[in-house]
């Protein structure tokens, strides 16, 4: 998996889209969860602090060019949707829009957050990735 689509509407309901590297599948008590680490220097973290919801959508095999894009530059000075083409998706369960060209989507709410300690990796993942 080389990345993750994942935007939200926020208060001005115009969407964004952030490449996410980190995203993790599973069950907590019956209940299916998607846990992303989202760093609070990104517009993608005050939208989210202002919906509390988001969707995951995973990018189809030619996309490469725009997880690139969607993950160095930021929303609060570009409209990536816009400068991307990319269509957002009629939601169903949340207000935030999918990525219709991506190939499964997940629409979350947001039921736990927590101070992700970046020192507490590996130290080589650590320097390899977060120097
Ligand atoms: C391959 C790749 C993976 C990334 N993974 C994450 C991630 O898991 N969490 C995160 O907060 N930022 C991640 N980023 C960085 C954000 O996508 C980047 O800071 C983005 O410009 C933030 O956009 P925003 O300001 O519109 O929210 C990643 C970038 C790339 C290129």
């Amino acid at each position: 998996m080389e990345g993750f689509f994942y935007q939200h509407p926020g208060k001005d309901e115009k969407p964004n889209v952030m490449t996410i590297g980190w995203g993790l599948v599973g069950i907590l008590r019956y209940k299916p969860t998607f846990a992303v680490a989202v760093r609070p220097t990104s517009y993608t973290y005050k939208l989210l602090k202002e919906s509390n919801e988001f969707t995951v959508n995973v990018p189809n095999r030619g996309m490469e060019k725009i997880i690139e894009y969607c993950g160095n530059v930021s929303g609060r000075d570009h409209d990536k949707f816009r400068e991307m083409d990319l269509t957002p998706l009629p939601r169903q369960r949340v207000k935030s829009p999918m990525v219709s060209e991506c190939i499964i989507h997940y629409e979350c709410n947001v039921i736990y957050k927590t101070k992700f300690e970046i020192s507490r990796l590996p130290k080589e993942i650590v320097s390899k990735y977060y120097p």
